[in-house]
């Protein structure tokens, strides 16, 4: 099995590019099925979950051509087959499939969605909204079995901000008969880049980006094309990267607005960083501050930064609370911090950091994806050299980590 190499203590200095939005790239695929013929999706991230999906349109006897991060997608000849279970079992957001199938042929099999490990993670919220729009799910063995007579437009209430469920419901809607409104919907930016791309194929949506979403379904939409929004989570990372570790780090194409929650957190930490159109430049910071931290759904805090920015609290002085509210096992990561030296305690929810600890070189286990950038951090500040094994997880999330990574310094590589 592959594994990362990392040495720490080295300065990390230069330019950083930040790719595509994982999770809006991993909606917008399925999102073309939508389309009679043709789409088109620039700036797709070169991730393991996009060459899955791309598995996923194979089956579905979609044509495709990818020219490094623009994606041409020629659905003239979709046809509906179950999802296989090798396939939808990679990913969290095979299950957008359910609401695109739904959509085009009213009748959906897919076996159950795989993703991080880091709670129970159902989809009550995507069945109920389907079930809104006249479809019945049944449940055989590992498959969901979704049909509908016809689809008619709904007033759903999310008793959660979902942001799958937002999106699926979305997709249903799309081409569902009359209007759909979403009440209590998620409002992350993925949410917006899926909606902006419904809406180049001519479905009228508004209010994506506020809780309620309000969708006229269509019996033709065609012609998409959509630019993948930047990845927030990995511009995150890599900002908080840049406060343990840089010098003038300088992180690229992302977009200012959307880390608004993050930026806001690490200068409550005492952090400071410039900021231009669409960049941070930042250094690693001396006097790190404790503080508390609530995820919450959008624009709140976001979950998948948890992980990264408590590896920058154990270098902070004093002690640190985090309360993880979407995710009910988010810390398994913390166990692997430990042994780099790191002080927490566990309490269901709520984790205690007491810093700062200096890391220390040790071989860790990566349990999810952004457990995993919290390990690539801390292995990058720890004294010494740090083995991450089941590294599959991070290169699903993070486009080319170690050429962004070693293009600014950093010693890290891919051993077998
Ligand atoms: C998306 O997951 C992201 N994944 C997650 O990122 C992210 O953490 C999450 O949104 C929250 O921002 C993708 O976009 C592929 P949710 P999703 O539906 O859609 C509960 C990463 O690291 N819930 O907003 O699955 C659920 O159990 C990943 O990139 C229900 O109870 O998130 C969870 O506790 C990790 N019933 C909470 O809501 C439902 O029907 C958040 O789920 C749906 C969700």
């Amino acid at each position: 099995m592959p594994k990362l190499k990392i040495e720490g203590g080295n300065l990390l200095t230069g330019n950083i590019q930040i790719s595509g939005s994982k999770n809006s790239a991993v909606a917008l695929l399925p999102a073309a099925l939508l389309c009679d013929t043709k789409s088109k999706i620039l700036n797709v991230p070169k991730i393991r979950d996009i060459e899955y999906l791309l598995k996923i349109l194979e089956v579905l006897n979609c044509k495709y051509e990818i020219n490094n991060q623009e994606l041409e997608i020629d659905t003239t000849n979709l046809k509906n087959a179950p999802i296989p279970e090798n396939l939808s079992e990679q990913m969290r957001a095979s299950y957008y499939f359910m609401g695109t199938l739904l959509a085009r042929f009213h009748r959906a099999e897919i076996s159950f969605p795989g993703g991080c490990v880091i709670g129970a993670r159902p989809i009550d919220l995507h069945i109920k909204g389907f079930e809104a729009l006249g479809a019945k799910v049944t449940i055989i063995k590992n498959k969901y079995i979704i049909e509908a007579e016809e689809l008619k437009g709904a007033h759903i209430h999310l008793d959660f901000a979902s942001v799958g469920a937002t999106i699926n419901i979305m997709l249903a809607a799309s081409r569902a008969q009359g209007q759909t409104i979403i009440e209590n919907a998620a409002r992350e930016p993925e949410i917006v880049n899926v909606a902006e791309f419904l809406i180049s194929t001519g479905c009228n949506i508004t209010g994506a980006g506020s809780s309620t979403i309000k969708i006229e379904g269509s019996n033709s939409l065609d012609n998409g094309i959509i630019k993948v929004c930047p990845d927030r989570i990995e511009a995150s990372t890599y900002i908080i990267m840049g406060a343990l570790i840089g010098k003038n780090l300088c992180i690229k194409d992302l977009n200012i607005k959307h880390l608004e929650a993050v930026l806001k957190k690490l200068s409550e930490c005492g952090i400071s960083y410039e900021t231009k159109e669409n960049e941070v430049i930042i250094s690693k910071c001396n006097k790190i501050l404790p503080t508390t931290i609530v995820t919450e759904t959008y624009p709140g805090f976001p979950t998948d930064i948890q992980p990264p920015f408590v590896t920058l609290l154990t270098q902070s002085e004093g002690i640190s609370t985090v309360l993880e509210t979407i995710y009910e096992s988010r810390f398994k990561y913390t166990e692997s911090l430990k042994l780099l030296g790191s002080k927490t305690i566990t309490e269901q929810n709520l984790l205690t950091i007491y810093g700062p600890t200096p890391l220390a070189s040790n071989n860790l286990y990566v349990p999810d994806l952004r457990g995993g950038a919290a390990l690539v951090l801390a292995g990058l500040i720890a004294t010494g050299t740090t083995y991450l094994d089941n590294i599959s997880l991070i290169l699903r999330g993070y486009e080319d980590i170690v050429e962004k990574l070693t293009n600014v310094g950093a010693k890290i590589e891919i051993i077998e």
